[in-house]
């Protein structure tokens, strides 16, 4: 069989992992466990994306360079996926040479083949920043319902889509300036060249029905020329032959999988061109949110085509994650990072919980606390550690921890499971998980349901050893089977069992003989029932991190604080990010007398709550509308009273009542004090 090449799209560099990726590398992950498990040759491939103006800005905002940022980002999403047991044969980043040299083949060839060409375009420009600016980072008022402050591209208040030109007062979001209109030459990738094959390759079988028919949607609509120039300063490649101008994120990232398998290849000797130019030597599969299909199923297979590569054997989507019902919320404490669930619960109870929801389908799926908390408990542990855990010491007290030496009369249940195995492997081949989770958890009822007609407790009592020893040994072999097929999911749990029963693998062949006459070591719990409690405090926990870059130390003042502030540098005062913000809303806390709870709008850096103790000396109705001075990066402060997200600039002799610093008329909110 052909040896199978898979990948993640790959997440932005700029940003947590949180548990709505998750659905996307768990599911890929059992995917690519389970081929494995199976014995097939199976590579899993995932890296950084790491280029573009938000990570640009994201670095500036923090005073370090990109590739700084990117870095960090690197160990932090690594460190994340490790630990929800990702098990990708190699992460990479789109910020590397692989990616530069593969970037510039792709292009070179589609060059080459007439499939760019170059158009004159007018943008947005801000002077004070001096770059182009992306629609995300102008907003102004939306020119179809008047609301202000909206996006260059969509009205959050109407759901009205415009161009960033339509756009009524439109601001630079990073500085405030208004953004000027300057002509610049982009390059194109003329994407109705590829219509035929496009055509043919959407109904090869590589697409899910429902894709396909959202791209009969496209092609209906006509296939436009993509944008795929960026000009400096813009983070990423520059475009060959084209100083100054830089491949749009988008042109780079999917080439990213190129990268990714070049560098695992490149260390091992492998052929690149066999997985990347001959379809008949190995099958090519990404997995991806709903929401990026048109680049993975337009763009992508038409630049691979252009450049004399193979196309992707599948493409497969999937629908997005809410918590409870709704979108994920960081007011509700539902917009969970990998790390905070970590910090509270093991990963394989998302793990199962996932792969008991997820179909082939695009549905959105919702990870509902409660009845992931009921489901866990009473499949994992209700069903399945349980069957060990009520015969293991049996074995162990009356029998030396041996099984019995011939395989038992079980009433078929050892064959049913074989046989059912064939239908649960085709369930996860076809991506059915939910499907095969079901199955599985049948026959871990059947299994629970023999070791309940036949009462071992019972048998002990009874000193019927014979039998107790039979019935201990079929449940454990039941056990074995269930932990087998559920090892794609189950990693760890299925390491532990592999451990508890002595053997030298927990891989999933046709054909399996039962164990029999084996030693098996004393049992040891396999999984820990999930506790509300710390689902609670998972919860408690999210709702506080509110995502702000942490500064980098700062020293301002001597660490005795008696001698006079020692001189920072000039670098050092940039790491803080001042920016002006304007009072929407303030009022008093209750039980803190020098406080008053100030909501701030900082313009594209969104809303912000402040703690401020300048109750003495103002009076809550006194401040809405008025302009402040925001410290924005200031890591948000859990107090008695909340959270306090930055602090605000007043002048005070450390006696007296506090005056609050302003900027003089003109400022906008969002502004950088610089
Ligand atoms: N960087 C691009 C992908 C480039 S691939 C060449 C990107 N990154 S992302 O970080 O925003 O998302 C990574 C993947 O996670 C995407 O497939 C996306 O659909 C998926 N998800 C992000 N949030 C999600 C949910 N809330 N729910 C389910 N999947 C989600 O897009
Ligand atoms: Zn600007």
């Amino acid at each position: 069989m052909r040896p199978i090449l898979v990948t993640s799209a790959l997440p932005y560099a700029n940003g947590s992992i949180h548990l709505g990726h998750l659905v996307e590398y768990i599911q890929t992950d059992i995917w690519v466990r389970f081929h494995k498990v199976r014995g097939r040759q199976c590579l899993y491939f995932c890296a950084d994306d790491t280029h573009g103006t938000p990570i640009m800005i994201r670095a500036r905002n923090e005073g370090i360079s990109p590739e700084e940022l990117v870095a960090r980002m690197h160990v932090e999403h690594k460190t994340d996926f490790h630990d929800f047991q990702i098990g990708f044969d190699h992460y990479h980043s789109t910020n590397s040479e692989e990616n530069r040299l593969l970037s510039e083949q792709v292009y070179l060839a589609n060059r080459q083949a007439g499939h760019i060409f170059t158009e004159s375009v007018m943008q947005a420009y801000c002077p004070n920043d001096g770059m182009f600016l992306p629609d995300r980072f102008i907003r102004g008022q939306c020119p179809s319902c008047g609301t202000p402050d909206q996006y260059g591209d969509a009205c959050e208040s109407c759901s009205a889509t415009y161009s960033p030109l339509d756009l009524k007062h439109p601001r630079c979001a990073l500085c405030g300036t208004a953004p000027e209109q300057r002509e610049s030459e982009h390059y194109f990738f003329n994407l109705g060249n590829f219509e035929a094959f496009l055509k043919e390759w959407t109904r090869s079988g590589a697409l899910q029905v429902s894709m396909a028919n959202k791209l009969a949607e496209w092609f209906e609509a006509g296939l436009k020329a993509w944008d795929i120039s960026r000009d400096g300063p813009y983070f990423g490649f520059e475009i060959p032959d084209a100083p100054g101008k830089f491949f749009y994120v988008w042109l780079d990232a999917p080439i990213g999988y190129m990268a990714a398998s070049l560098s695992y290849f490149n260390l091992r000797g492998i052929d690149f061109d066999r997985y990347w130019r001959q379809p008949d030597q190995a099958e090519i599969y990404h997995f991806i949110g709903k929401d990026i299909l048109y680049f993975h199923t337009l763009f992508w297979p038409a630049m691979l085509k252009g450049a004399g590569f193979r196309t992707p054997t599948g493409v497969f989507a999937h629908g997005f994650l809410t918590v409870n019902g709704q979108k994920m919320s960081k007011s509700r404490g539902t917009f969970i990072t990998a790390r905070s669930y970590l910090k509270h619960l093991d990963c394989e109870y998302l793990r199962y919980y996932y792969a008991a929801k997820l179909t082939k389908g695009v549905d959105d799926i919702d990870l509902n606390l409660d009845d992931f908390i009921q489901r866990v408990n009473s499949d994992l542990v209700g069903k399945c550690v349980n069957l060990a855990s009520r015969t293991a010491g049996f074995i162990h007290k009356q029998f030396n921890g041996t099984l019995s030496n011939r395989y038992p009369d079980d009433q078929g249940l050892f064959q049913l499971f074989l046989t059912e195995a064939r239908t649960i492997a085709l369930h996860y081949q076809d991506r059915e998980y939910a499907k095969a989770m079901r199955a599985i958890m049948a026959l871990a009822d059947k299994a629970n349901r023999f070791v309940e007609e036949r009462a071992p407790w019972i048998l002990a009592k009874e000193k019927r050893l014979e039998e107790l020893q039979d019935t201990c040994t079929v449940a454990l072999n039941l056990f074995w089977l269930l932990m087998i097929q559920l090892n794609p999911v189950l990693p760890v749990m299925a390491e532990k069992t592999r451990v508890f029963l002595n053997l030298n693998d927990m891989n999933w062949p046709e054909v399996l003989e039962p164990l029999v006459g084996i030693t098996i070591q004393p049992f040891s719990a396999l999984m820990q029932r999930v506790d509300p409690k710390k689902v609670d405090a998972m919860l408690e926990d999210s709702r506080e991190t509110i995502p702000s870059p942490p500064p980098p130390p700062v020293a301002l003042g001597s660490p005795d604080g008696k001698t006079s502030p020692r001189e920072i540098t000039l670098d050092t005062l940039m790491t803080v990010d001042l920016r002006v913000a304007k009072v929407t809303h303030a009022e008093t806390v209750e039980g803190a007398d020098k406080l008053l709870r100030l909501i701030l709008d900082v313009g594209a850096l969104g809303k912000r709550t402040v703690l401020a103790g300048i109750r003495a000396a103002y009076t809550p109705e006194s401040l809405p509308g008025r302009l402040v001075v925001l410290v924005a990066n200031l890591q948000p402060r859990k107090m008695k009273f909340g959270v306090s997200e930055g602090m605000i600039l007043a002048a005070s002799d450390g006696s007296g009542a506090p005056a609050l610093l302003s900027p003089d008329p003109g400022a906008q909110p969002g502004m950088r004090i610089q």
